[in-house]
């Protein structure tokens, strides 16, 4: 086997370039993973812009990654070579903070961050905490999971652990890569499902993916539409703007919950009103744990949901990068290795 690999590394703020690196043994506890899809979250913009905080370049990007274990370090017993997982964002607790402690390990204070603290999956292999990996289910191609290991399990954490009902409101604001998603988890959940855009053009996309109902921010008050219908018992804004969130907390019916996943540059402006009179909340939610996220890869299985996906060869990362940031990707552009494609995986 050769002893480099290709990897997509920010080697300077803004400049994504295709490298050559010696292959590692993985260190106690970790396995080397040979990748054959990343998807492309928002979140990898903090990277590539080296404004992540802690953030040291160069740094392979990428926290949606699928492959098959290549390689164990000592101490993995749960894992074996050859076997299909899956590594997200939050890629390894320390397991000896406060929160960690009290068992809420993805809000971990010295986390192990793909393509953060540690290289993602902008490569053809990849170094993973074992306890950080989880099991891709036979049913999924790695092309459709590896999305699911961030947009899908934030969208699918956030609703399931939000006290909603059956047949309760439920809005998705922005149609994107986490979006689309949720829509399709909200609506199997067996929510009334109201998706969020700017403009008509994803009307028909939101709709075919599960939403009851579509609501143009760009042409309308979204949170009076919301209203109208009700109020809406829980909101996902999944959006990249501050400014579109806070006045969403007016949409909500009592009690509702503004639950807040994008993580925009600007402000988020709040009016006391409708949070007092109403007992109306907002609060973040950040993706989720491993095995949170076996849950979301089995719930997609369950109810047959799937990524809408662009693919492009790992190689042409720059571009693929370029299209999720410009808001043209429909909804998730995913890099694909040569090991990928070897597996059967689609390049479009
Ligand atoms: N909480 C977490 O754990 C977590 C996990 C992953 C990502 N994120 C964050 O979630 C956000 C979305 O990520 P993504 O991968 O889904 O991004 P994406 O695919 O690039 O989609 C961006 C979304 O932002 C919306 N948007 C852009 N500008 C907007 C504006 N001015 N007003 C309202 N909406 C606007 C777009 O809405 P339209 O549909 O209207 O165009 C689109 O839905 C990012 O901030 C990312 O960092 C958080
Ligand atoms: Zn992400
Ligand atoms: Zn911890």
């Amino acid at each position: 086997m050769k002893n480099t690999y290709k990897a997509v590394e920010v080697s300077a703020p803004g400049v994504l370039r295709v490298v050559e690196r010696q292959v590692s043994e993985p260190g106690a506890g970790q396995v080397r993973i040979r990748v054959e899809a990343c998807g492309i979250c928002h979140t990898d913009a903090a990277t590539v812009t080296g404004t992540h905080p802690g953030l040291t370049l160069p740094r392979v990007p990428g926290h949606e990654v699928v492959g098959r274990i290549e390689a164990l370090g000592s101490g993995v017993s749960r894992w074996k070579i050859g076997q299909r997982v899956g590594v997200g964002l939050i890629a390894g607790e320390d397991g000896v903070c406060e929160p960690c402690r009290r068992g809420d390990t993805v809000n971990c204070q010295n986390p192990v961050v793909s393509g953060v603290t540690a290289d993602g999956g902008y490569a053809e292999v990849m170094i993973a905490e074992a306890r950080a990996i989880a099991s891709v289910p036979d049913e999924l191609t790695s092309v459709e999971a590896a999305p699911l290991l961030c947009a899908g399990i934030t969208t699918y954490n956030a609703l399931r652990n939000a006290g909603l009902r059956g047949g309760d409101l439920v809005a998705v604001q922005g149609v994107g890569g986490l979006g689309h998603l949720g829509i399709q988890f909200a609506r199997r959940m067996g929510f009334r499902t109201v998706a969020i855009g700017r403009g008509r053009d994803k009307e028909k996309l939101a709709k075919d993916l599960g939403a009851h109902e579509y609501i143009d921010a760009a042409a309308e008050d979204a949170a009076a539409a919301l209203q109208q219908m009700g109020g809406a018992r829980a909101i996902l804004a999944t959006g990249t703007s501050g400014a579109a969130m806070g006045p969403l907390v007016s949409g909500l019916a009592a009690r509702g919950k503004l639950i807040v996943l994008g993580v925009p540059e600007d402000q988020v402006q709040l009016s006391a009103f409708p949070l007092v009179f109403g007992g109306r909340s907002i609060y973040g939610s950040l993706t989720g744990t491993p095995i949170d996220n076996e849950d979301a890869l089995a719930f997609s299985v369950l109810e047959n949901i799937r990524p809408m996906i662009e693919t492009l060869p790992l190689e042409q990362a720059a571009d693929a990068y370029a299209r999720m940031i410009q808001g043209k990707a429909r909804f998730r552009m995913v890099l694909v290795t040569k090991d990928g494609v070897a597996q059967g995986a689609p390049l479009n």
